[in-house]
């Protein structure tokens, strides 16, 4: 570990909990491997805004970042207007009453169904200056968290192969292929192998290949070469296409923390928890999701406890989200002292998949949003207030 690291490691003085804390050192890192990839492999990466969109950042991707990949209007009406760019736009369905927004805001806008390219192709042919892409469904995802998986019988994402006219309708210049989570290389290229079996047909009367998000190029043990070396040889047998990649995970994975405080130690059948003032439902939504057991700093993440082993142990915890939802809770973690009403809790990698999706739940206030910049720094990027809670039921 250097230096910088261990000032990253640990100091949080000055903060306001709950807050979520943005690392700008290491998002630069990512952003490096990144970049780093697309000139190797000859590729290119957009940002998934789904997984992150703290537009404040916006000026940290400038040098690294061409495009955004938006998932509604209002994504890329944001990719448009704060990062300056026109966006790969795709939605599971538009609609009409956005969709000449999203054309403004778009360069290339996909298709999820034939009956939406029927619907909207004319509109978009019309302007003369958006690419337009259709969603295919592989049919093969090795994902195993159905909630997560888009190529699970009966999805309603895509078109699949026997759906799709031999001859493509008119316009259409790309395919856009989501089956990946936080999956490494190998997955990526049987993915690539079931494609080109599968949907080999169309590809010569393609321009772009959206290999969709999913791919976690920026976790330690991703192999790096082994994607560059599968990247390049798919391009070597499709040289015409234009292959982008929009992962969302990847780009801020393990930037960053939600910092928050120990309110209360309660007790319950031997079972202690701390009450924070977080919570697991409204902050962290896809631990409860996924689900998945979330790294707290100084503590040993025991996923496997049982109740009755954890009962009774001084060290060990439950902790406990601030909202009356009764499964708002995960357990177990080792603390190597007796926890304390007052003391900071951190919560690793919490920045990708938590900001877009929080909510105010319970009136719960939302954690402040601070970028740790390069030289220490905390820059509050942005404190919530009341006002926020009963601003969104207006
Ligand atoms: C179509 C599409 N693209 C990109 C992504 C981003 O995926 P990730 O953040 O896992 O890289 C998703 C995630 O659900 C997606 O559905």
């Amino acid at each position: 570990m250097t230096d910088t690291q261990h000032h990253i490691e640990d100091t949080f003085e000055g903060l306001a909990s709950p807050a979520y804390v943005m690392e700008q050192e290491r998002f630069e890192q990512n952003l490096q491997t990144i970049h780093r990839i697309e000139q190797e492999a000859g590729v290119e990466f957009a940002l998934s805004f789904k997984a992150f969109a703290l537009w404040k950042t916006f000026g940290l991707m400038k040098p690294y970042v061409s495009h955004i990949s938006a998932a509604s209007p209002d994504e890329a009406r944001l990719g448009y207007e704060e990062f300056g760019t026109r966006c790969y736009t795709y939605s599971p369905a538009f609609e009409a009453h956005s969709f000449a927004g999203v054309l403004d805001w778009s360069s290339h806008v996909t298709f999820n169904s034939l009956a939406q390219y029927k619907r909207f192709y004319p509109q978009a042919r019309s302007r003369g200056n958006v690419s337009v892409g259709l969603r295919i469904n592989l049919g093969y995802s090795e994902i195993e968290t159905l909630l997560y998986n888009p190529c699970a019988p009966g999805s309603r994402f895509g078109v699949a192969a026997d759906a799709l006219p031999r001859q493509l309708p008119e316009g259409i210049e790309g395919f856009l292929c989501h089956n990946h989570c936080e999956s490494d290389s190998y997955a990526l290229e049987r993915s690539l192998e079931v494609l080109e079996r599968d949907f080999g047909a169309w590809l010569p009367q393609l321009r772009w290949l959206n290999l969709g998000g999913g791919h976690l190029v920026t976790r330690r043990d991703y192999d790096i070469p082994h994607l560059v070396r599968t990247l390049r040889a798919f391009r070597e047998r499709h040289p015409h296409l234009h292959i982008i990649l929009e992962p969302g995970s990847a780009f801020a994975w393990q930037t960053g923390t939600l910092v928050a405080t120990v309110c209360d130690i309660v007790v319950h059948a031997g079972i202690q928890t701390a009450v924070l003032n977080v919570s697991f439902t409204a902050h962290m939504p896809d631990c409860l999701e996924m689900p998945y057991h979330p790294t707290v700093r100084h503590a040993v993440t025991l996923p496997d406890l049982t109740d009755a082993e954890a009962a009774g142990s001084p060290l060990i915890y439950r902790l406990g989200g601030n909202s009356c939802l009764s499964g708002d809770w995960m357990g177990y973690w080792q603390f190597e002292q007796p926890l304390q009403v007052g003391q900071r809790m951190v919560f690793e990698d919490m920045i990708h998949y938590t900001t877009v999706k929080t909510t105010t739940f319970n009136g719960i206030r939302h954690p402040s949003l601070y970028l740790r910049q390069r030289d220490g720094a905390l820059k509050l990027l942005r404190q919530f207030g009341y006002e926020d809670y009963r601003d969104r039921m207006d």
